[in-house]
């Protein structure tokens, strides 16, 4: 092989794609909002965000002004919900395999972290409820949608059953929803928040429909225990970030974000097919892949004949790179996994990383 390093295809991050961030009407946004309310944005404000924002997302997602918390991008509402409501050693469920910033949230928080096995259409139901008769968990982190790192979406069937066990079993659910807005086929599955809202912390972010840079991410919780999110915010830091909400309260106020989104919408679609078209093409029979219908990434899992850790560690040398897959699972097994984004590529990029990785495949199988 004759590829190196630079010039190797990067299946890590799950970036949006640069050409995907409007730049110009952002500019404008917070050109307009500036002149208009410098005064507010550039001072200390209140500590749970702007407050036109606020309203703006208590609006659109159907929860009260008090229920949403903003936040300096979504991440660090993980750490807010596990100092709040752990003790030390309480159990948290997550799915395996999981996000893996949010699996290092909750080992750092002390927690118990136990991973439920994630099917095709959302975790292993059996399983998640043998282990509730073990640990008794406080939290259950799920991306219900297109989820990171699979791809994978939790089906009615199954958030149905989830939603009656946190009743049942008394955990709260902590739904977090950066994808959710990015569907490029199907139908939208009832969020948890909308079927047990009581029990749901929901987290999202304009990271996704909109821009990472900006760090603006929202909380929508349960109205009795928001006081003590809203102090929290406080004690940490005054505030979050108002330049920013300012900028993004703009660009929603103006009606730009739904647009935007269809938008990311046509420019994914196309990579979406590309990838799996690409992966049946390469490595159609060799191994399974998901079959998303929106949001950033497709994943698979390499067949026990294929020497994953050696493919991931050699992945360079073919010309691509690949995330750690070990890091999405809470035991740190991951060798097998491989996930694959597919947004920041544009589809003859895809094909040909799709390819270096079925020769190192080929190479790898014993
Ligand atoms: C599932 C999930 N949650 C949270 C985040 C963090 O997003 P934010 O930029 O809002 O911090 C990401 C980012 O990739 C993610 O994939």
């Amino acid at each position: 092989m004759d590829n190196t390093t630079d010039n190797a295809i990067k299946f890590t991050r799950g970036n949006p794609a640069v050409e995907a961030l409007p730049i110009e009407s952002l500019t404008e946004c917070a050109n307009s909002i500036f002149r208009q309310e410098g005064q507010v944005l550039f001072q200390y404000g209140h500590y749970s965000g702007y407050a036109p924002l606020r309203q703006w997302i208590a609006d659109n997602f159907g929860a009260k002004y008090e229920q949403v918390l903003l936040g300096n991008s979504s991440m660090e509402f993980f750490t807010f919900i596990a100092q709040i409501m752990l003790e030390e050693n309480d159990s948290v469920f997550l799915e395996y395999p999981s996000y893996d910033r949010a699996v290092t949230a909750m080992k750092r928080a002390g927690a118990n972290v136990v991973g439920i096995p994630l099917e095709k259409d959302g975790v292993n139901i059996d399983e998640l409820k043998r282990q509730l008769e073990l640990h008794r968990p406080k939290l259950f982190y799920t991306v219900a949608d297109f989820q990171n790192p699979t791809g994978v979406t939790t089906s009615l069937e199954k958030r149905k059953i989830i939603a009656e066990l946190s009743k049942e079993y008394g955990f709260f659910i902590i739904e977090d929803a950066p994808y959710k807005a990015l569907r490029y086929y199907g139908e939208d599955v009832t969020s948890y928040k909308e079927l047990i809202p009581k029990q749901v912390f929901y987290i999202d972010s304009f990271s996704k429909t909109l821009s990472p840079g900006i760090r603006v991410g929202f909380l929508i919780g349960p109205e009795a225990l928001m006081p003590k999110f809203h102090k929290w915010s406080e004690d940490t830091y005054i505030h979050p970030s108002l330049v920013t909400e300012g900028m993004v309260y703009e660009f929603c106020r103006r009606g730009l974000l739904q647009p935007n989104i269809e938008e990311l919408k046509q420019l994914y679609r196309p990579r979406l097919d590309a990838i799996l078209s690409a992966l049946d093409t390469h490595l159609g029979g060799k191994a399974d892949w998901t079959k998303p219908e929106g949001g950033f990434f497709v994943s698979l899992f390499l067949p026990e004949n294929v020497d994953g850790k050696a493919l991931q560690e050699h992945a360079k040398e073919y010309g691509f790179v690949v995330a750690n897959g070990s890091g999405f699972f809470v035991d740190g097994k991951g060798d097998q996994f491989l996930r694959l984004p597919f947004c920041q590529m544009d589809p003859a990029e895809t094909e040909e990383g799709v390819k270096r990785l079925a020769a190192a495949v080929t190479d790898f199988t014993r």
